[in-house]
């Protein structure tokens, strides 16, 4: 885990620590960019103890599975963007999920989730959880009183997505988080992948945990997949002495190498998926093959007020439904698209889609029904097309849809 603050200078931008937090120059060989440091093991100045217990407290480095510096190097990166005091980086997204949920939760406690979330988060506390004795449960957590009403005497984390994959709901961070601290849940963690820490800071408006798939925007080029988690030092060591020295789901330093260096380039690139998002999203809404478009920086987003208030930047990631079924429109998408790739995944540098049945997805992670199923049609109708606006040029975005809608 790193905390270092020397290139982490609060006063700093954006745009600044993006680039230069958590890479000074090396002392060593006075190398400008982050070296990348495969060593699995390192040959320490004292003699240590042989449990990751011991090294405890010790400065260097020990074994790759407790720390390694190009690893730390992203965290501190990390960190200085959320502004959080510390980050831990994990081999995937859902690793980095699974390491804050088994790592804080345990038999008798009660976890709240959003009624859509990301299918692996959904699907790990919904299948998984029980068998540890944790029970799960899912509100709607764009309802605060919904939240409110799920809380249990049990319930230690709420776990929120915004905005959510794959129904593009926003939820209010700051009065959520509120709420739940009233309650006396103890922890209120943000998986924030689609809105990066360039749009949203979930730990300023209350949350104790932020959770990302840096696969995504992060990284930005899909060449690379991790998680981390960010929030309090001391909540990060305590998590990440049994995350991941024992649950061992660490991040490679090769991928932190090439998110290191995607991470360069975030504000830009986010800069760039929004104003390319935002010209889809207009021109979806325009075309007659399309029923409806869900893209928080639209003014016809039903949340577009809260997505105002609680996003710098609206993102890249919008859904829309057609008028015509959706396998066959996504059956001539397979076909015919020239640039935008039918793919699933998000965040990175070129334009992804693919389609999500409402049906099958409910049938595979959610398993709503009754006022909740009714509640997530309202969002997906029949299914959406998961668009991620890639940042080539708006225009021919467009015209590769237009050969399919
Ligand atoms: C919002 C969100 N969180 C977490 C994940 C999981 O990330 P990964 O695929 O890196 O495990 C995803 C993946 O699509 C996601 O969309």
């Amino acid at each position: 885990m790193a905390d270092d603050t020397r290139t982490n200078h609060p006063g700093w931008g954006d745009a600044s620590l993006a680039i230069h937090a958590g890479e000074p120059v090396d002392p060593h060989t006075r190398a400008s960019s982050p070296n990348l440091v495969m060593s699995a093991t390192f040959a320490p100045t004292e003699v240590p103890g042989f449990s990751a217990r011991d090294g405890h407290g010790y400065e260097g480095y020990v074994y790759a599975r407790v720390g390694s510096p190009t690893v730390a190097q992203l965290e501190t990166k990390l960190a200085a963007l959320e502004r959080a005091e510390a980050a831990l980086c994990y081999a995937s997204g859902v690793a980095a999920g699974h390491a804050l949920i088994m790592g804080r939760l345990s038999a008798g406690d009660h976890i709240i989730l959003p009624e859509s979330s990301y299918v692996g988060i959904a699907e790990l506390t919904r299948d998984t959880l029980p068998r540890f004795g944790v029970q799960a449960s899912f509100a709607d957590t764009t309802n605060p009183a919904a939240v409110a009403a799920a809380i249990r005497p049990e319930t230690k984390m709420l776990w929120i997505e915004s905005p959510s994959n794959p129904t593009m709901q926003v939820s209010d961070i700051r009065l959520l988080a509120d709420l739940a601290h009233a309650r006396g849940v103890r922890d209120v963690a943000v998986d924030s992948t689609f809105a990066t820490p360039l749009a949203t800071r979930p730990l300023e408006l209350g949350a104790d945990f932020v959770v990302h798939s840096l696969t995504k925007y992060i990284g930005g080029h899909g060449d690379a997949m991790g998680g981390a988690v960010l929030g309090r030092k001391a909540d990060l060591a305590a998590l990440g002495l049994e995350t991941t020295v024992h649950f061992g789901g660490i991040l490679s330093p090769f991928n932190a190498w090439l998110i290191l260096r995607g991470a360069g380039t975030l504000p830009l690139r986010m800069e760039a998926h929004q104003a390319r998002a935002l010209a889809v999203a207009q021109h979806l809404e325009a075309h007659p093959a399309v029923k409806r478009v869900f893209y928080p920086g639209l003014p016809s987003h039903p949340q577009h007020a809260l997505a105002r208030a609680q996003m710098k930047n609206f993102s890249g990631m919008l859904t829309f439904q057609t008028h015509e079924s959706g396998p066959a429109v996504a059956a001539r998408m397979v076909e015919r698209l020239q640039m935008v790739h039918f793919a699933v995944s998000l965040g990175h540098h070129r334009s992804l889609i693919c389609w999500i049945g409402t049906n099958d997805i409910n049938t595979s992670s959610f398993r709503h029904d009754g006022p909740a199923m009714t509640r997530f049609r309202d969002w997906m109708g029949d299914g959406v097309f998961r668009m991620s606006v890639g940042i080539e040029d708006a225009e021919d975005i467009c015209a590769d849809l237009d050969l399919c809608l």
